[in-house]
C-alpha cells in the first residue's frame, strides 16, 4: 500500500534537527517517523508530508524530497504553504487550506495517483485530512496527540482572559479543526485507552463531534520505543563521545567529591507543563536524596541554562528563574547540573551511562498525554519515577503490577517518597530497572505500532466510511475560504468551551 502521513507543523529530515528544542518538534515528530519507518520497513510506500520551509535560521527543510539514512519507501515530502519562512504551528491554519492541501493535491496528480490513505496528527493535519478526503475520498486516521481543549484547561482559559489567549493560540480555529478531524475520520487512534479517550475526548468542547462512547470511533494503539537506539546494548554512533561529553559537563559542574554518585535525570522541554521546578523543588527539600545523588537537567540546545540566559523569554522568566532561585536560596551548587546533548543517539548514551550508575529518571509533568521519554529511559535500564497524570498512569502501571514509580506531581512530599524509594534501597532499584524495561520491551516498541497501524489501515481501505458516523459535521466556512470574515468567532469558541461546560 501507500500511505500518506500529514504532518504540516515542525518537520523532518534525516538527523531530527530541533527536536525538542522547540514546542513544535516535540515527541510528535518522534512518533510519526517510526511509525512511517516500520510501516515503510513491512515493504509499504510511505510518504511524511509536512511543510516547505525556506529560513536560514532553518535551513534544514527547504529542499522538497529528504529520506532517511538506510530507510527504504519513505519520502519526506515538503510542500509550500503560506510564506516561506517558518511558521509556529498556530499560524499555519489558513495556509494548510490555501496552499498546503492545494499542493499536495497537485503533487499527487503530477505522480498520476494518491495514496491508498492518511495517517493524520495533530489537529492541523487531522484538518488537512478532512479537506483531501472530502475532495478525493481518501480516508484518513485522526492521531491527536494533544487536544486544545485540554490545553485550554491547563491555561485557565475565562471568559475573561479568552480573548488574549486566543490571540497567540487560535484555540478557535484549533477546536473547530479538531471536532471535523474527529468526527470525519475513519478512527481516531489513542496512545492510552482511559485518559485520552475518556479524559480528553470526552471534554464538553467536543461534545457533537465523537461519542466516545462508541467503540468502533476509536482503537487504541500506543507509541513505542526503538530498541536499536535505546536498548541498554545498543550504541550510539557517538556513545563514546558523549560519555565524554556527560563527564566533562559533571566536572564542570559538580563537586569532585559527589561526581561518581547516582543521578536524578530528567530530560524535556523547559516548559512549565513539565514541571521541572517541581522536581527541583523536591530535590531542594530533602537532605537524604542530596545525600544519595546529583540533579542533572538535559535542556535541549542549551549547554548551561543554569548559569547563562537562554533567548526564549518565555521559557527564561518561567522556568530558569524559578529553579536558579531555589538553588541559590538552598545552595544546590555543586549538586546540580544543566546541559544539552547533540542528539537522539546521545540522549540514549546519556541514558545508558546513567544507569550504569543506579540513577533514575524523574518526569513530573503535571499532565503528560502519553510520556514515551520515560519509557525510552527504562529500556536503556533506567527505573522511572513519574508524574502519575496522563498515559503514565496505564503504561506503568497494569492492575497492581508497577512498572515504574508513580507520584503526584504537585506534592513535593509524594515525589520525595518515590525518588527515596529508588535511590535508598538497592532492591527497589534493581526490580524496576529490570522489571521496567522488560516491559516496555514487551508493550510498547515501534514495531508494534507500526503493525497495529498497517492492520487498521487495511481495514479502513477496504471499507472506509464503515466505522464513521451518518452524520458528519459541515466543513467550517473558514475552512473552506479562510478570510477575516468566515474567520471561526471568539463567541463560537465561548460557546464551544463555555457553554458546554457549564450544562
Ligand atoms: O511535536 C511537539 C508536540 O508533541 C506536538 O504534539 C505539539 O506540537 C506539541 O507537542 C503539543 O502541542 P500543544 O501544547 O499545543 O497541545
Amino acid at each position: 500500500m501507500h500511505i500518506g502521513f500529514l504532518n504540516p507543523q515542525g518537520n523532518f529530515d534525516a538527523h531530527d534537527s530541533y527536536i525538542t528544542e522547540h514546542a513544535d518538534f516535540g515527541g510528535q515528530l518522534v512518533y510519526v517517523k517510526e511509525v512511517a519507518i516500520a510501516i515503510a520497513r513491512k515493504g509499504h510506500q510511505v510518504d511524511i508530508l509536512t511543510r516547505q520551509i525556506i529560513d536560514p535560521d532553518w535551513p534544514e527543510f527547504a529542499q522538497t524530497f529528504d529520506t532517511y539514512p538506510d530507510v527504504e519507501n519513505v519520502r519526506i515530502i515538503r510542500l509550500p504553504a503560506g510564506p516561506k519562512e517558518f511558521l509556529r504551528k498556530e499560524l499555519l491554519w489558513p495556509h494548510l487550506v490555501t496552499d498546503w492541501v492545494p499542493n499536495i493535491l497537485k503533487f499527487y496528480q503530477g505522480e498520476g495517483r494518491l495514496p491508498d490513505a492518511m495517517t493524520t496528527h495533530y489537529g492541523d493535519g487531522g484538518l488537512c485530512g478532512v479537506l483531501i478526503e472530502d475532495k478525493t475520498g481518501v480516508p484518513f486516521t485522526f492521531t491527536a496527540h494533544s487536544l486544545g481543549a485540554q490545553k485550554m484547561d491547563k491555561l485557565h482559559v475565562t471568559p475573561e482572559n479568552l480573548a488574549q489567549i486566543n490571540e497567540y493560540y487560535y484555540f478557535s480555529r484549533r477546536l473547530l479543526a479538531e471536532r471535523l478531524s474527529m468526527n470525519r475520520s475513519a478512527v481516531n487512534i489513542t496512545s492510552t485507552f482511559k485518559q485520552e479517550r475518556f479524559g480528553q475526548y470526552n471534554h464538553p468542547a467536543y461534545q457533537g463531534a465523537i461519542d466516545v462512547n462508541n467503540d468502533v470511533r476509536f482503537a487504541l494503539i500506543p507509541p513505542g520505543v526503538e530498541p536499536s537506539v535505546f536498548g541498554a546494548k545498543a550504541r550510539s554512533h557517538n556513545e563514546e563521545a558523549t560519555y565524554q561529553l556527560i563527564q566533562e559537563r559533571l566536572a564542570r559542574d559538580i563537586s569532585e567529591s559527589r561526581r561518581e554518585l547516582p543521578v536524578i535525570l530528567a530530560s524535556s522541554r523547559l516548559s512549565p507543563k513539565k514541571n521541572t521546578l517541581g522536581l527541583v523543588q523536591a530535590y531542594a527539600q530533602s537532605e537524604t536524596i542530596q545525600e544519595q545523588a546529583n540533579l542533572v537537567l538535559i535542556t535541549a540546545g542549551l549547554h548551561n541554562p543554569l548559569h547563562e540566559p537562554v533567548k526564549d523569554e518565555q521559557v527564561e522568566r518561567t522556568v530558569l528563574t524559578p529553579i536558579r532561585e531555589i538553588v541559590n536560596e538552598k545552595n544546590l551548587w555543586g549538586k546540580i547540573s544543566a546541559f544539552c546533548v547533540p542528539d537522539q543517539g546521545a540522549l540514549a548514551a546519556t541514558y545508558r551511562f546513567m544507569a550504569q550508575r543506579r540513577s533514575v529518571f524523574a518526569l513530573m509533568s503535571l499532565f503528560e498525554p502519553f510520556g514515551l521519554a520515560p519509557l525510552e529511559a527504562a529500556v536503556a535500564g533506567l527505573p522511572v519515577v513519574a508524574t502519575k497524570n496522563g498515559g503514565l498512569s496505564e503504561s506503568l502501571r497494569k492492575g497492581d503490577n508497577e512498572y515504574g514509580v508513580l507520584v503526584d506531581p504537585e506534592d513535593t512530599a509524594d515525589i520525595v517518597r518515590g525518588l527515596e524509594r529508588l535511590l535508598c534501597n538497592a532492591q527497589e532499584w534493581e526490580h524496576f530497572a529490570q522489571c521496567g524495561q522488560q516491559h516496555v520491551l514487551n508493550c510498547y516498541t515501534w514495531e508494534t505500532a507500526g503493525n497495529e497501524y498497517l492492520n487498521l489501515i487495511k481495514e479502513i481501505v477496504s471499507s472506509p466510511t464503515a466505522r464513521r458516523p451518518a452524520e458528519l459535521l459541515p466543513i467550517h466556512s473558514y475552512f473552506l475560504n479562510p478570510q477575516s470574515e468566515t474567520d471561526v468567532s471568539l463567541e463560537e469558541l465561548s460557546h464551544l468551551y463555555f457553554a458546554a461546560i457549564q450544562n
